[in-house]
């Protein structure tokens, strides 16, 4: 074993890696460059013969995640929906592989999802119900320059191709200071991952299996999780749920202002909410006062437990964190924590966190954040997550309240701070983060992407007819 600082992963110790690195797409591994500048595309495709050649003109340009610590160059990932999988003409065989979530669709899944009121797909800016999005693209990069020299090249591709066509583009980059739509430093824990080729930080807890997160390797089970044929199609790929947020940065303010008297006060009813100060000190190990040194250190930021606070009086059973990865904390409803994990690719757009700002139309400004959450099984995970740790309670004792940063919350919700001699609870949180649009994508390996690319029009027709 020996020690590298890469520049976007610095402190991080290297391991042989037992993963096809060179098959896998970066996003996966590759953590976002810090500061961040990027861009999501989404596009159409009308005619399966001119998406397939774009896709085998853009793949030698998609990155793969070879030597992933070491990387700071700008890269491409692509991803495909199951609209778009038809679209590009698969074989109704490989089709018919995926998983029914994946093939109907993120609108289709509302109700799994309790995507419900504001977050219900019927009041998304972005029609993802009619199945056009097929393609997804995601440039990162660490400049601005570089950001625009890579997506003029991906441009470049789609030039001459009138079967396909860009429906959206989501500029995003990082806040000052690297903050998120609500002024939190954020991005910081990752589940480590076997094999990776990366050691995990001090607090990461022990490597998770690769086939949580990538299909063809062994999951938690000890066995790989189905995945899509042919294997050519599967092996190396993952799933991913896209979910762009609107941050109603004026109702949080407000919300803040009106529960805390004090500048101080304030921010530690912040801190409460999320589990971590703004700078990303965490509150179990800064529980009176923020700690920016903690917050900024990698190898001591995420170096904690729950065991010191079995009653949640440093950091409330029901807040962001907590809730999303409780660690050991003692569930009331008994699970694997390790098999819930979900890879984070956190996007931020909008103009940055202003905590001064508590007007309404703060609220509506478009700002917010753009989540890729990847996993081998996404859409399980995602549906997990969003009926059971995010919209209830019960699992963690927080019996009916729900996450106070992603949460749906109705009418008189409440978040509680566990507290002596009495705990305080806050009557009137609102939704703070509303949800504008998902979807869910397939992300394949370097060579299913070369696969499908290389699909012969008779091939792709005769099976889907066959
Ligand atoms: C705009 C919406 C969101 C905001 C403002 C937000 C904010 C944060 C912050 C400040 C942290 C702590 C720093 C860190 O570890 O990165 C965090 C952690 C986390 N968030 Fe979010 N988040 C949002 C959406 C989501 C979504 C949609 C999910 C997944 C469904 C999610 C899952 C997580 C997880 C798993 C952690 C790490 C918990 C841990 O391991 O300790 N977040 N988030």
């Amino acid at each position: 074993m020996s020690s590298t600082t890469g520049a976007s992963a610095p402190n991080l110790s290297l391991n042989a890696s037992t993963l096809e690195l060179p098959e896998i797409q970066a996003t996966i591994l590759r953590p976002r460059p810090a500061p961040y500048f990027g861009t999501h595309v989404l596009l159409r495709v009308d005619d399966a013969q001119a998406g397939r050649d774009f896709l085998r003109r853009l793949t030698p340009h998609v990155d793969s995640a070879a030597d992933w610590w070491m990387a700071d160059n700008p890269w491409i990932s692509v991803a495909i929906t199951y609209a778009g999988l038809e679209a590009l003409g698969l074989p109704k065989d490989s089709l018919q592989s995926f998983p029914e979530a994946f093939r109907v669709g993120m609108a289709a899944r509302a109700k799994e999802l309790r995507d419900e009121g504001v977050n219900h797909p019927k009041n998304w800016e972005i029609d993802f119900a009619k199945g056009q999005a097929h393609i997804g693209l995601s440039a990162f990069s660490d400049s601005e320059n570089e950001r625009r020299r890579i997506l003029a090249m991906a441009r470049q591709q789609l030039e001459g191709f009138s079967g396909v066509s860009v429906l959206l583009i989501q500029d995003f980059g990082a806040q000052p200071g690297d903050l998120n739509p609500l002024g939190y430093k954020d991005g910081i824990d990752q589940p480590p991952i076997e094999g990776s080729g990366v050691e995990p930080l001090p607090g990461q807890g022990r490597p998770i299996k690769a086939g949580e997160f990538i299909l063809g390797y062994p999951g938690e089970a000890g066995v790989p999780l189905s995945m899509p044929q042919p294997e050519v199609l599967g092996r190396n790929g993952t799933y991913l749920g896209f979910r762009k947020y609107q941050t109603r940065v004026g109702a949080f303010n407000r919300f803040l202002r009106d529960n805390g008297s004090t500048e101080e006060e304030r921010e530690l009813l912040a801190a409460k909410l999320v589990g971590r100060w703004r700078s990303g000190a965490p509150l179990t190990l800064a529980p009176e006062v923020d700690n920016p040194a903690l917050g900024a250190d990698p190898r001591r930021n995420n170096d904690f437990n729950y065991a010191n606070d079995p009653h949640g009086r440093q950091v409330p059973f029901g807040c962001h964190i907590r809730r999303m990865n409780p660690r050991d904390t003692e569930l009331t409803r008994l699970t694997d924590v390790n098999i819930h994990r979900v890879i984070r690719r956190g996007t931020t757009y909008g103009p940055p966190y202003d905590p001064n700002d508590l007007s309404e139309v703060a609220d509506t400004t478009p700002r917010g954040a753009i989540f890729l959450l990847i996993s081998a099984k996404a859409m399980a995970t995602l549906e997990f997550l969003q009926q059971e740790w995010i919209n209830a309670g019960d699992f963690i004792g927080a019996g009916d309240e729900r996450d106070p940063i992603i949460g749906l919350q109705e009418e008189g919700a409440t978040f509680t701070i566990p507290k002596q001699p009495v705990r305080r609870r806050i009557h009137s949180i609102e939704t703070f983060n509303v949800l504008r649009g998902g979807e869910y994508f397939f992300m394949p390996s370097l060579s299913a992407l070369r696969w499908i690319g290389n699909l012969s029009e008779t091939s792709s027709i005769e099976q889907r007819e066959g």
